[in-house]
């Protein structure tokens, strides 16, 4: 029996591969751009982390989580997401005295979710987080940070969903409040639902049971509730995003899957990514560096899954030439293979992508093959090339055909 790849997981090979380094190489040159440094963080740690950080009432934690006791029977999780990990990376390198820190990360992520389109048991998310901050201005620049991204990725037409959940000083009477609407919902909230009604009602928001939120569309809602702190941190959100020129949508039923979120949260969403439509989402944790066991520090950061943005760059880019010409260098014998090499070694030092065939010296075979791989260009290198000191230059794409010294080739096609 063949071996398959596990359930939920994927293989990034060939163009998709490409994809995924070039949209994970376009995130860190613009995350450095503001001022993000690169988290490199392991894949498993304690569970108590991931328990205590994200909270033991979420789906994450209660239901998906990859955990595994280790040799010396220790317990430890395959991460989840990428938060808890980095606040109790800032925490063990003691990094609490050295000013606002700024980093991003992309890596391969696990949870034990049903797999649909666009929801994996391993995906990879992009993400960053800003520890140190408690500002209105540092959830702005996160969300342009986001946004500039998939806008350079060659995204368009995201919804920015925006949500205040309140904080310590709020959210308790809000709670109060809606535990009483919900006390309502007997004959109608799933029994995941009732269960959170009494650990942590706000849960019910995030319900994908139709008839949990259809009963949910008059429930009140945190962000009519908020302290006067809340209310004028929300407020500086909007005024931000609104001058930078990023229009966005108040969501007042946006809660969130993960519980260490305080004030503002929000998602970036995309209706072509169908049911699970969010590229992306984060928000302010300004409780969680405290729950780590550090001093209260605030904090805020977003995640972007990968596999979504893949998607939608995919089905951007569905009727555009790719944006580096590939070359194929085409020859008749083994000498003129040589000269191909080193044709080939000038070519990619000027950022060039070149391919050349060696199994045969067939020019006809070798440009029926490269015909048959996409590639934009055919240079030919016959011996009779070799001997006049040019090269033959196919356009596949007019069907143009010229001729060259190497020189020129080099000119024409190095990016620098
Ligand atoms: P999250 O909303 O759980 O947030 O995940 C962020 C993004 O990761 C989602 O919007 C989605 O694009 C992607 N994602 C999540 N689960 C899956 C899955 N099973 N398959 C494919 N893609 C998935 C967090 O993880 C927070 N740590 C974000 C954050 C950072 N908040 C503050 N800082």
């Amino acid at each position: 029996m063949k071996i398959r790849r596990p359930k939920g997981t994927n293989d990034f090979i060939g163009a998709r591969g490409l994809l995924f380094e070039e949209l994970s190489h376009l995130g860190a040159s613009i995350f450095k751009t503001y001022g993000f440094t690169p988290a490199i963080l392991p894949i498993f740690e304690h569970t108590d982390l991931f328990a205590r950080g994200i909270g033991t009432e979420t789906d994450i934690v209660s239901k998906e989580m990859y955990t595994f006791a280790d040799r010396s029977d220790r317990s430890l999780t395959l991460r989840p997401e990428g938060t808890a990990s980095t606040v109790r990376a800032y925490l063990e390198n003691g990094l609490t005295r050295e000013g606002v820190q700024k980093f991003h990360y992309c890596g391969p992520f696990f949870r034990y979710e049903r797999p649909q389109k666009g929801r994996y048991r391993q995906f990879h998310q992009i993400g960053v987080e800003v520890i140190g901050d408690p500002s209105a201005a540092a959830d702005v620049e996160v969300i342009d940070s986001f946004l500039t991204f998939v806008e350079k990725a060659g995204l368009t037409g995201l919804e920015v969903k925006i949500n205040s959940v309140g904080c310590p000083v709020c959210r308790p009477g809000y709670s109060e409040t809606l535990i009483g609407y919900l006390k309502n919902g007997d004959e109608v909230l799933c029994s995941d639902c009732l269960v959170r009604r009494e650990k942590n009602p706000m849960r019910v928001f995030d319900c994908k049971n139709p008839k949990c939120n259809e009963f949910m569309v008059d429930a009140p809602r945190i962000t009519d509730c908020l302290c006067d702190e809340c209310s004028a941190h929300h407020e500086q959100v909007q005024q931000g995003l609104t001058k930078l020129g990023h229009s966005f949508v108040v969501d007042k039923g946006l809660v969130r899957g993960l519980d260490y979120y305080t004030r503002t949260a929000f998602e970036i969403c995309c209706g072509k990514l169908g049911a699970q439509d969010a590229v992306g989402g984060g928000g302010r944790y300004d409780r969680l560096v405290e729950q780590l066991g550090g001093k209260a520090t605030p904090a805020t950061g977003y995640a972007i899954g990968l596999e979504r943005l893949m998607m939608l760059v995919e089905e951007s880019r569905k009727d555009t030439e790719s944006s580096s010409p590939v070359l194929f260098i085409a020859v008749d014998s083994d000498t003129t293979r040589l000269e191909g090499l080193a044709l080939a070694r000038k070519l990619r030092e000027g950022g060039v992508i070149v391919q050349m065939d060696h199994l045969t010296n067939k020019l006809g075979k070798q440009m029926k093959r490269a015909s048959k791989a996409g590639v934009q260009y055919v240079v030919i290198l016959g011996t009779s090339e070799l001997e006049s000191g040019t090269v033959g230059l196919k356009d596949y794409a007019t069907g143009e055909q010229s001729e060259l010294t190497i020189d020129e080739l080099v000119k024409k096609f190095s990016k620098s």
